[in-house]
């Protein structure tokens, strides 16, 4: 007779929208299979603090639509020590918890690499806007900050034409130009800064001064905040060497992590939550639903922390052709 299982679920770092549906998913699918759910507060700090709540269908009713994560977050620094890593396994084995979902980035899928090497059941379900995680095509919680950037640089190019500016605009992603050169993409950019490219002020200046040329009306620059240039030194170069356009900045920060998630995310959440929960229950684990073509497969932890997702130069390439 197996086991019967009493799993745990966890959002860790940063929040992203589409993690309550992921919950929610989980929650629900376990009860439908006569689980136990257990909710752990503040992703591994509260694993190591025993920040533990029953969760019942209605613990996760109202959910679905909202951003954010109902079980809080955190990024502890505890957790990536033994020690901490021992505390969480001796909480987790005195409420009885024997398997475990964590939702969260790649910072988290260490965490749960570490937790499934010293034996504990574990699955991954991948949640950042950033979409820096090796093994997925997309986490959940990126479309919709697209989607927000989206919508921020359209209103902004509203006042950038009016005025005959050219305005910067800094996106998310201290490692991961992502969400940068699909912005450009989809906001039509004249030019995307990314942390994987280098690129001087000059250079960037000399395109805004062409685009100025070919007589547009505006630009838009996309700089991810992990690119080699500031946003503000940036501006300032570009004002220095008078190309045209006067600028303006505007730094997105964490309004791009909130909001409700897309019809997209809801739906990636819900189907990695099932499947998460359904693996489990096929004594799988050790590995991260990730979306691969049209499907959630599974792929190993070990393979997801040692690998780097890069970005798809061709998108670069792609933004760089269509800013003409
Ligand atoms: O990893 C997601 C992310 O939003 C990054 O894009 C950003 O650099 C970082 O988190 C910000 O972290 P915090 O909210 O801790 O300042």
């Amino acid at each position: 007779m197996p086991e019967k299982l009493k799993i745990g679920v966890l959002t860790s770092g940063g929040d992203a929208p589409g993690m309550n549906a992921a919950i929610r998913a989980v929650v629900r699918t376990a009860l439908t299979n006569d689980m136990e759910v257990i909710g752990i507060q503040n992703g591994y700090e509260g694993l190591i603090n025993g920040e533990f709540r029953n969760m019942n269908e209605r613990s996760v009713g109202g959910i679905l639509q909202r951003g954010g994560t109902i079980l809080l977050t955190s990024r502890s620094k505890r957790f990536m020590e033994p020690t901490g890593q021992r505390d969480a396994i001796r909480k987790m084995n005195e409420a009885g918890i024997n398997g475990l979902i964590v939702i969260g980035g790649e910072g988290s899928m260490n965490g749960a690499h570490a937790l499934s090497q010293q034996g504990i059941k574990v699955i991954g379900i991948p949640g950042s806007i950033d979409n820096d995680i090796w093994g997925t095509n997309i986490a959940i919680g990126t479309d919709t900050a697209m989607n927000t950037i989206m919508e921020a640089v359209d209103k902004l190019r509203d006042t950038a034409s009016s005025h005959q500016r050219a305005f910067l605009v800094e996106t998310m992603g201290r490692n991961s130009g992502y969400l940068a050169v699909m912005a450009a993409i989809v906001c039509g950019a004249e030019v995307a800064l990314i942390p994987e490219v280098t690129i001087t002020a000059d250079e960037v200046a000399m395109a805004v001064e062409q685009a100025y040329k070919r007589g547009k009306t505006h630009a838009i620059i996309i700089n991810a905040e992990g690119s080699n240039i500031s946003t503000t030194e940036l501006a300032a170069r570009i004002d220095d060497l008078d190309v045209g356009f006067k600028t303006r900045m505007t730094i997105l920060g964490h309004i791009q992590r909130g909001g409700s998630p897309t019809a997209y995310d809801r739906l990636l959440a819900s189907r990695m939550g099932v499947k998460a929960v359904e693996a489990l229950m096929d004594d799988k684990h050790g590995v991260m639903a990730g979306l691969k073509g049209k499907g959630v497969e599974f792929i190993p932890l070990v393979d997801v922390i040692t690998n780097k997702r890069k970005v798809n130069m061709e998108y670069y390439r792609m933004a760089k052709v269509l800013a003409r």
